[in-house]
């Protein structure tokens, strides 16, 4: 049987995803980037990014990595677009790569093409390439279908392999049921709607997950101030069925490469059809404010923050990856700087230093050293060490803020018998058998 021809246009996390998930389904994969050296990584079986289980899923592929994009659009009827849409200045969603890509796919055609666009791209955007692709003028038809993904960082190869349900968006049915079928070895619900409802979808979804954090970080103010437990509160609403219990944390914020930018595009979408979305602003607000409400404990402990040293462990956005992008563990770190407190932070995956002023440690033991504090900010399993005595030793005094509640309160209060110490998290009480022991330096 004749495999099926499949392009990929972006070698970034999408597309790589996209690209080794088609391929290990029977699909016969072609990737190409703008960028020579990613394609050249990729051709001697290196890896440009990280995401767990990419590599092995990749390296038992036969993926042809092409280097100029008329091989790729002349070899393929299917031309998947998995290239980035950054948030531009004034928050909409910066189209030009899309829109570069487009144009390329247009200039080399020899055939009629469909274009799945994978990428995050606000309602109307298929539309307007399709309108862009008839000013070209070219003979061949150029069809987009909107096929939006739902991959989290750190999952995605198994997000993709096995999804929770497939969208499909087309003008007809017709082409929409044969994009479906590259996706016929796949056994999860597949939903076909219309190119602006796919579009949408993507943005509703994305700002509902983001909507439920939120929701619960406001909550969880709240039981800090009336005694609750905001964990209590999670198993409590989230055992109803309606409700579902995931995305129901209450931490630091989230961030990452989708949610705020999403968010953000959405509010603009908003402003520019004159629709106000008031849950999508508060949704960010709360946000925007979290990471200072996780500061301000540290600050309450202190009576204000000049000149204390503070550790910050961890950097990414999430554990597992080592994206730094709207990362709720930068800005606080940057925060704790403006306040005039010293910072060393320390991340188990981050390279680079992503906050200027502040001191970069190689280890968690070496950033513990000589602080006043430690302010857990990303859940890194590696975390659960500062517990040990010889951790806790190496701060002035043993105060731990938990921005991401990633002990429990028990195994706290019972350490604090053994051990004095000051632990505050999120949306629960606070344990503290330092300060009333007097023992704060
Ligand atoms: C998200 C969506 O889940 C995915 O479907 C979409 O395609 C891209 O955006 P990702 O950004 O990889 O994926 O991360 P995700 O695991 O969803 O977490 C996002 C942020 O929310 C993180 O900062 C995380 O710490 C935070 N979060 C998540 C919470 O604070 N509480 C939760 O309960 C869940």
């Amino acid at each position: 049987m004749k495999r099926v021809k499949a392009g990929i246009f972006g070698a970034g996390y999408v597309g790589l995803v996209t690209a080794a998930g088609l391929a290990s389904r029977g699909l016969d994969i072609a990737v190409h980037d703008t960028s020579k050296e990613k394609i050249a990584t990729l051709t001697a079986g290196g890896l440009p990014i990280f995401e767990p289980g990419l590599e092995k899923l990749l390296a038992e592929q036969h993926i042809t990595y092409i280097q100029t994009a008329k091989e790729l659009v002349t070899s393929c009827r299917y031309l998947f677009l998995c290239v980035g849409t950054p948030q531009a200045k004034n928050g909409e969603a910066d189209l030009s790569f899309l829109e570069s890509a487009v144009k390329t796919i247009c200039r080399y055609a020899d055939s009629d093409k469909i274009v799945i666009i994978k990428s995050t791209v606000p309602p109307g955007t298929g539309r307007l390439m399709e309108k862009l692709s008839e000013t070209m003028n070219i003979e061949h038809r150029i069809t987009f279908v909107s096929n939006p993904e739902f991959l989290r960082q750190g999952n995605a190869v198994q997000d993709f392999l096995f999804p929770d349900r497939i969208v499909i968006g087309s003008d007809d049915d017709e082409t929409g049921t044969e994009v479906l079928q590259l996706y016929k070895q796949w056994d999860c619900p597949k939903l076909q709607m219309n190119r602006e409802s796919a579009e949408l979808t993507k943005y509703a979804a994305n700002t509902f997950l983001a909507m439920k954090i939120s929701y619960m970080n406001m909550m969880a103010g709240l039981a800090e101030k009336t005694g609750a437990n905001i964990e209590d509160i999670e198993r409590g609403i989230g055992s109803d069925s309606r409700i579902g219990k995931d995305f129901l944390k209450a931490g630091a914020g989230f961030g990452g490469s989708c949610f705020p930018k999403d968010l953000r595009a959405l509010a603009s979408i908003g402003t520019e059809l004159n629709e106000e979305l008031p849950l999508i602003r508060e949704t960010l607000y709360i946000n925007e404010n979290q990471a200072k409400a996780v500061l301000r404990k540290l600050s309450t402990v202190f009576g204000g923050l000049l000149g204390r040293k503070i550790a910050v462990l961890g950097l990414s956005f999430k554990p597992m990856t080592d994206d730094v992008r709207s990362s709720p563990a930068v800005s606080a770190a940057e925060q704790l700087l403006l306040l005039g407190a010293d910072v060393n932070v320390y991340d188990p995956l981050v390279r680079d230093n992503p906050v200027a002023g502040a001191v970069k440690s190689p280890s968690l033991l070496d950033c513990l050293e000589g602080c006043d504090a430690a302010i857990i900010m990303t859940e890194w399993d590696e975390f659960r060490e500062i517990l040990k005595p010889k951790m806790l030793n190496k701060l002035k005094s043993p105060v731990i803020v938990d921005g991401r509640n990633m002990f429990q309160l028990k195994e706290m209060k019972k350490l604090s018998r053994e051990f004095p110490l000051y632990y505050d998290s999120v949306g629960r009480q606070r344990v503290n058998t330092l300060l009333t022991a007097n023992k704060i330096k």
